[in-house]
């Protein structure tokens, strides 16, 4: 069996890629020097865009741009404007967001992505300039109509994942999603090695969308206490919240996820609740290192995540880990016999 051509799915040419490695677009996390890292290493790297003004937007574009040559993608939160009774068919966005698709636009990016929200709105603009549209999604009724909107991928985000996250768990979600729409399927949530993009490839995903695993790298400009609490933490050592934004998400543990425990009811709705607690403390553990005060997303995949290492070995580690998974695991495994107890 040629392990290379197992990996290498369809979506690798269509975007140009070598391998079906993607790395997540994180907000304040996942910028060019990222991006570019994971590109170079043969996987598509992507800007986070979430927190950043369409100027910054920009420069980090262009940053990537001086840093790679291969191709990356950028992340946009699509926060809807409701439309009147007039235009009830029209999809039309917050002026900051207007601002990052047009800016995404003008760089001519290969490929947005889009973490949040409605992107329908920007379809057509996209197959006039070629641009391969791919959005997060947590269950089959929302793939379904992300299809029926003219999206080009699905990433199939579930419940292990780090970040805003739904109910559904990666492992049911990936194959129930990949048998309802016929556009490809990246899996997302819970992967953090080789292993995870050998069985996302056997759930029907073509590729894997990785967050968590992309943090603790030396590029992701994240404060090494967050890095290394990563490293510490074991697969319990995430919680479930929505004292970050008002909608549940996954952070990891810590003091200021402890002293929202019981006080549910005062959480604001999204997206009050990021701009008055989240945001704020979101940065702060991302920058300043307040780990026990700060909001850190992160995933349960964390149990996995055992060093800091540069973004491109993790791609490398990732496809190698893959190649010996498939020929230990399914070409000539190597399972041990089973012991038969001869008393019975
Ligand atoms: C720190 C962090 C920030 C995130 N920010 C965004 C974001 O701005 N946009 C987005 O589409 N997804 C965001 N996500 C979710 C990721 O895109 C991805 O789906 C998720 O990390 C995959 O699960 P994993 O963490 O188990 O790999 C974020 C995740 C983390 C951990």
């Amino acid at each position: 069996m040629d392990a290379k051509a197992v990996f290498h799915t369809p979506i690798c040419d269509r975007i140009g890629i070598a391998y079906p490695v993607f790395q997540a677009g994180m907000g304040f996390v996942a910028k060019a020097e990222l991006a570019a890292a994971v590109s170079n290493a043969g996987g598509l790297g992507c800007i986070g865009s979430g927190a950043m003004g369409s100027h910054e937007l920009r420069e980090q574009i262009r940053k990537t741009r001086d840093l790679t040559d291969k191709p990356f993608a950028v992340d946009i939160l699509f926060a809807e404007i409701k439309a009147d009774k007039t235009d009830k068919d029209v999809v039309r966005y917050a002026d900051n967001v207007q601002r990052l698709i047009d800016v995404t636009f003008e760089e001519k990016i290969p490929v947005i992505v889009s973490g949040l929200g409605n992107p329908a709105g920007i379809i057509p603009q996209a197959r006039k300039q070629g641009v391969i549209v791919m959005s997060l999604c947590g269950n089959v009724r929302q793939a379904r109509k992300l299809e029926a909107s003219g999206i080009d991928v699905i990433i199939a985000q579930g419940h292990e994942a780090g970040g805003h996250t739904g109910r559904i768990g990666t492992l049911t979600l990936v194959p129930q999603i990949a048998d309802a729409v016929n556009v490809p399927v990246l899996a997302a949530g819970g992967i953090a090695d080789g292993r995870g993009l050998l069985a996302a490839i056997s759930l029907g995903a073509q590729g894997i969308w990785m967050g968590s695993r992309f943090i603790a790298t030396g590029e992701a400009t994240a404060h090494i206490n967050y890095k290394n609490r990563i490293v510490e933490i074991d697969e319990e050592g995430t919680t479930i919240t929505r004292c970050h934004s008002g909608k549940p998400c996954r952070l990891i543990r810590n003091k200021f996820t402890d002293s929202w425990v019981g006080r549910e009811s005062e959480i604001l709705p999204f997206p009050l609740q990021m701009a008055k607690v989240g945001f704020k403390l979101a940065e702060q553990a991302r920058y300043e290192g307040k780990i026990d005060d700060g909001g850190l997303a992160c995933g349960q995949s964390a149990g996995l995540i055992r060093s800091i290492k540069p973004a491109g070995q993790i791609v490398r580690d990732v496809m190698a880990e893959a190649e010996a998974a498939l020929e230990r695991r399914i070409v000539h495994p190597d399972w041990k016999p089973a012991r038969v107890s001869s008393a019975a």
